[in-house]
């Protein structure tokens, strides 16, 4: 099978990529900026430069492969663009091209409950990308990630800064999953039938166990404020009406999902205080 992969670039992309190559999987990446790829070890005549967001630029890029694999999305991206315009357009002309060229299968990356938080700008895009992936008659899976170990490294950040800043009472119970795990699950979506798939890591545990883990993989006590869930709503309106709608997309996903359960069925090996402790020795090594 020939895959496709758009996100290559990013955090769960790359782990998608690095389990192609470990797999000697046939596959070539999309990047805008293919230089991210060279540094990932990806070998030159494996990338395609390319704009998913300039649909005449796509021409004929799908051509070859049986399947796509599209983790794209915005994320931390400053690009001035809208959800609307990437986790919606973007992957939709990625779609058309993917048609055009009979591909088989595409594996599309949305989030978990995203079909219940369409109210959010990031959910609203990403559901409107799955309608037509699911009208298209295209061969899919829609994976449904719980959230990724990409963002509890904030924890881990608050630690090394001596203090940790949880919503409510702290009790929200999470299951983030690492890349590697959340690659393998999009690597076997690709011989699923039409199928949604929501995953989370191995552990489902509280916010605030999280910050506690994260204190203890740098031996310190646990200092934790707990910020009242009134003041989290004020913020949000506050927020939507001051800021620019592309600034105001991410704050307004994040402070949702901190104030709600996310966890799904358990997938993986990777814990969250291996993860923090791997965070400690990349630091030591780096500081050598
Ligand atoms: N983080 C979470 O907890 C979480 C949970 C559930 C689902 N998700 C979703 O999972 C997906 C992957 O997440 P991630 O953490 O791997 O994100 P990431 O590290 O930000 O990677 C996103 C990818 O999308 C590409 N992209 C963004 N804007 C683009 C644009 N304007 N044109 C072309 N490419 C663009 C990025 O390319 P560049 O490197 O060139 O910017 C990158 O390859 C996202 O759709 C995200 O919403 C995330």
């Amino acid at each position: 099978m020939k895959v496709l992969l758009a996100g290559a670039t990013g955090y769960l992309g790359s782990h998608i990529a690095k389990a192609m190559l470990n797999k000697k999987m046939d596959f070539k990446a999309i990047a805008r900026n293919p230089q991210k790829l060279i540094a990932m070890g990806i070998p030159k005549e494996q990338i395609i430069e390319a704009q998913l967001t300039d649909r005449a630029s796509l021409k004929g890029i799908c051509s070859g492969f049986d399947a796509v694999i599209s983790t794209v999305g915005i994320t931390r991206q400053k690009d001035g663009l809208s959800y609307m315009d990437v986790d919606y357009q973007a992957n939709k002309n990625l779609l058309e091209e993917a048609l055009e060229s009979k591909v088989q299968k595409f594996v599309y990356v949305s989030v978990l409950h995203g079909a219940a938080l369409q109210h959010l700008q990031i959910c609203a895009a990403k559901e409107r990308f799955v309608t037509e992936l699911k009208a298209s008659g295209m061969p899919y899976s829609i994976v449904r990630p719980s959230g990724f170990f990409s963002d509890i490294t904030e924890f881990y950040e608050m630690a090394k800064k001596g203090r940790a800043f949880l919503f409510g009472d702290g009790q929200v119970k999470v299951n983030p999953i690492h890349g590697a795990d959340l690659a393998l699950v999009c690597l076997d979506a690709l011989h699923e039938p039409n199928t949604s798939i929501d995953v989370g890591g191995p552990e489902v545990l509280t916010h605030q166990a999280i910050a506690e883990a994260a204190f203890n993989s740098l031996d310190r006590k646990a200092k934790i404020t707990y910020i009242p869930n009134w003041l989290r709503k004020i913020i949000l309106r506050i927020s939507s009406l001051f800021l620019p709608k592309a600034q105001f997309g991410p704050l307004e996903f994040f402070l949702h999902v901190m104030a709600m359960d996310m966890y799904a069925p358990a997938y993986g090996q990777h814990t969250i205080r291996g993860y923090f402790n791997e965070l400690k020795q990349t630091e030591k090594t780096r500081h050598r």
